[in-house]
Formats: structure tokens, sequence, C-alpha cells
């Protein structure tokens, strides 16, 4: 989809069809010609209802408010009332008195989220006629906002949709088509397209030259060898160092602690955090972003073989500790327990892990929210707000220490499972903690995406499948750090 911002009024702008965002406090608006018709056709301004007039080649779409994620949702509305038209191109006027730059931003991440269909495996595709919309910025009050502003906003709104869409498409492949070894291919690819980025391959032997034991148990029953992937974005004069750990599961049997088959279906959504991780490379490279951000992958099959881990096994983990494998379908922790104590030795000024960790997590919050946890308050807080401005929703869970014993194993310094089934994302949580040395305690952050990284109904301006959660979130909250420092160097001067 082309986005294009133009500095004329709506009415001058040549498009096939128009699209109007309706609110209830802004009835009477010149955009909305067609009031008399809305109760005629009855519509209703209310949430996720729209109204398409083919004759005038208008589409209303109601504006719940003007919060940047009820932006995107009703663009998005508005282009699926659209979807089956022969339209080419449509135009829209961004509200922006009412609407800051912010949402021009948000108005493109809808147009590019909402537009977001996944058709690899379809031998009839989906006909799109849709391909260029064209945002005006007339009703702008000539105040705070500039023209150019409103531009480089949409530009990047398009940048960070772009990137969670990419993120859509390699959760989307099936595990036949993105083993480890074609998930890392991927990666080398994306290096060489992005600017400032580098992508590092470690295979079997580098695993056990690295002594990740943990992480090579998991991946030992599979024909598809295991990789760690480090993609590393690396601008001139970088502020800060960030690095993001993703558990890159490309299929989750459960192991010898099989999975009932009706669990094991979307299993090849356990990469989610892998690929979010690849596509905040992507974003942070394409923003030029001023900061050091890497991306360490942790990717594996986890199946069943002669030669499986079992439940019973110990390991040792590339840290020293060992674990007790009491449940081979909690492998994620232990891919990442590896991949996190790796992560350490970049020296990282913050550390993040994106991870499906948990169905526990999904029954605590719901599936549209990402659990949040770590030891810093400030952090979890600044992630939760840049969260909320992308549009992505998060729930804070917290660590405490009774939650910690029940990690305890008799025969080795911790179990892969917690003796109680309840607090299940926590323990999860806490079982990770057991990898982060005292010095990035304060500086790392658990990130649960079980819940909305795959979902089998369409939400919001998601599509059912995946939503490429993580990405949003994480590339406002480094945008976010830019900004404060930004102006820290500001009021220097
Ligand atoms: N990949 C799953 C978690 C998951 C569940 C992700 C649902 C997305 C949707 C993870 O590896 C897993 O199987 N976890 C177990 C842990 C348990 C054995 C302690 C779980 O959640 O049941
Ligand atoms: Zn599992
Ligand atoms: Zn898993």
């Amino acid at each position: 989809m082309n986005i294009e911002v133009v500095d004329k009024v709506v009415e001058k702008i040549e498009a096939e069809c128009e699209i109007i965002l309706v609110s209830s406090s802004e009835l009477n608006h010149k955009w909305i010609k067609d009031k008399d018709e809305f109760e005629k056709a009855g519509f209703k301004v209310k949430e996720d209802e729209t109204l398409f007039l083919p004759g005038s080649a208008r589409v209303y779409s109601t504006l719940t408010s003007f919060e940047p994620d009820d932006v995107r949702v009703s663009v998005a509305n508005a282009l699926k009332a659209i979807r089956k038209t022969n339209f080419k191109s449509a135009k829209i006027g961004l509200y922006t008195k009412k609407c800051p730059p912010i949402n021009a931003r948000a108005l493109a991440e809808g147009i590019m989220l909402g537009s977001y269909s996944f058709e690899r495996y379809k031998s009839e595709t989906d006909k799109k006629s849709l391909e260029t919309i064209i945002i005006s910025t007339e009703d702008y009050n000539g105040n705070s906002y500039t023209f150019e502003s409103t531009k480089k906003a949409v530009e990047e709104g398009v940048i960070i949709a772009n990137a969670t869409n990419c993120a859509k498409d390699v959760v989307n492949t099936t595990p036949y088509d993105m083993t480890p070894k074609k998930l890392a291919n991927y990666a080398e690819k994306l290096a060489k397209e992005l600017e400032n980025v580098e992508c590092f391959v470690g295979d079997e032997k580098f695993l056990k030259k690295e002594k990740m034991g943990a992480f090579l148990a998991v991946a030992k029953a599979s024909v598809n060898k295991p990789r760690l992937i480090k993609l590393s974005y690396k601008p001139k004069d970088a502020k800060k160092r960030f690095v993001f750990v993703g558990k890159g599961l490309t299929y989750d049997s459960g192991g010898l602690s099989l999975k009932p088959s009706d669990y094991m279906v979307t299993m090849k959504s356990d990469k989610s955090g892998a690929s979010a991780a690849i596509h905040i490379i992507k974003a942070a490279s394409e923003l030029k972003l001023p900061f050091e951000v890497h991306a360490i992958i942790g990717a594996a099959e986890n199946m069943i073989g002669g030669n499986a881990y079992k439940p019973d096994d110990v390991l040792v983990a590339r840290n020293g500790k060992t674990i007790e494998v009491r449940n081979t379908d909690a492998e994620g922790r232990l891919v990442l327990a590896d991949c996190l104590d790796f992560a350490q030795d970049l020296k990282p000024d913050y550390l993040v892990d994106l991870a499906t960790l948990t169905g526990a997590c999904v029954v605590a919050l719901g599936e549209y929210t990402t659990g949040v946890m770590g030891h810093s308050s400030e952090l979890k807080h600044s992630i939760s707000s840049s969260a909320k401005k992308s549009g992505e929703l998060t729930g804070m869970l917290p660590f405490n220490k009774y939650l910690k014993k029940l990690l305890k194993s008799s025969i080795a310094d911790i179990s892969n499972i917690a003796s109680s089934r309840y607090g299940g994302a926590i323990t999860a949580g806490l079982f990770l903690d057991n990898f982060i040395k005292d010095e990035f305690k304060d500086k790392w952050l658990h990130l649960d995406i079980a819940g909305p990284a795959f979902i089998e109904k369409e939400w919001g301006y998601n599509q059912a499948g995946a939503s490429g959660a993580g990405v949003r979130m994480c590339t406002y909250w480094l945008k976010d750090f830019a900004y404060k420092i930004k102006n820290v160097h500001k009021e220097v001067k």
C-alpha cells in the first residue's frame, strides 16, 4: 500500500473513493456529506460500525475517540468495508485539529496493519485493488504541528507497521518452510538489505563450543538442527546498547511430554519472540535510531525421537547451573536460559526477552495481553507506557520469593517446572531470573507474548493468525528513549 501525505483540501484531491472517520463529537464536520443517509442505511456511529455508499464512493467508519489506537481500528475497519471493491485509490482527511502528528502515525499504522494478508499458501489470492491512500492535512490548525512533522510521523508509522507485518509473515510460515536454518537464512538476507546491520549464525558445533547444554538438549531430537542467530544494528556514535533475546522454537510439539493434538496446532507460532526481535532490528535500522540494538535468537525444534531429551535428565546450562528436566514442554525457558547468558556477554544497558513462554500467561491476562515481568518497576512502567502508545496491551505480573521457591529441585540446582500449577507465567519468569547476573537484574525485562502473538480469530486491526506482538511496543520504547536523550541534550545546551 502506498501512502501519500498532501497539503491540499480533501475535495481537491483526486481519488476513486473517500474514507471518512466519523466521531460522534464531530457529526457536523464538512467531510460528512451524507449524514441524512446514516439513519436510512441503519448506520449508527458505534464501535466497529461502517457504512459504504457505493454511489458517492464514500465509506464512513466510526471513530470512538481520538486516541491513537481508536484511529488505527477505525481506518482498518474502513479498509475492510471496501476490500471487495475495485477502487484503486482512496483519500482521507486527517483531523489535525484533534489529531497531532502522533495520530498521523497511528493512521498510517492502521492502514498498513489493517491491509495485511498472508496468502503464501493460497492457490487463489484475494484480489486487492486498493493501491494508494492519500492523506490530507486540510484540517491542520497551523499552530504547533507542521506539514513536515506530519509527513515524518506517517513515514515512521509505515516503517513500524511494515516491520510488524514482516514479523507476521515469518510466524505464519509453516514449520516446514521456517526451520531454524531457514530462519537463519532469512536473518542473513535481511541484514544485507538493512543499513548498519550484521548477522552472525552459530550452528550446533558453535552451541557445543559455547557449552549451551540446555539449548542443545531441547534441539536434540529434531532432524532440523538448531541455530543461534545474532543480528546487530550498530550505528555510529550509538548512545546505549539494547539486547533483545527471542524464543525461536520453529515448532513445539512438547517433546516427550507431548502436547495433546488440540494444543499442538498453532505451535508454529512458538517462534514469535524470535520474529519480533528480528523485526525490531529492521525497524531500528530503518528509523535510524541512535542505539546499538542486538537480537539474539535461539532457534530450535522441540521434537520427539530416540535421542530426545527426557523428563529426569539433568542438563548443564552455559552459566554452569544444573537443571532437572521434569517436563520437556517447558523448553522455551531452557533455550532462553543459555541465550540470556550469552546476551549478557554483550554488556547490555537494557536486556529484554520476548517469548511465547506459557499458557499460564494467557490464562492470567487473556489472549490479547503481553505479560511484563522483571525486577525494575521503572523499566516495567516504561515499557508499559510505550506499549500503550503503540496499541499493544500489557499487564504486569509480580515476582515474589514464595513462587521462586517452587522451582527447587532435589537432584539439581533448579527444576524446569514449578511444583505448583498456579502462577505458571511468573514461575517461568523466575526460572529465567536464575540466568540473569546480579549486575543485569535491574536492566532486564521478560515479555511473555504467548497470548497476543497468534490468535485464530481476527481482533481490532489484527488478522487471524500472527500479530507481530512485541515489535511495535519495543520499537516505540526505543523511540521514546531516543526522544528522551534528544531532549536531555537540548536542555544541556
Ligand atoms: N510454547 C508453549 C507455551 C504456549 C502456550 C505458547 C500456548 C502459546 C500458546 C510452551 O513451550 C509450553 O508448552 N509451556 C508449558 C509449560 C508447562 C509445561 C510448565 C505450558 O504453558 O503449558
Ligand atoms: Zn513447550
Ligand atoms: Zn514453547
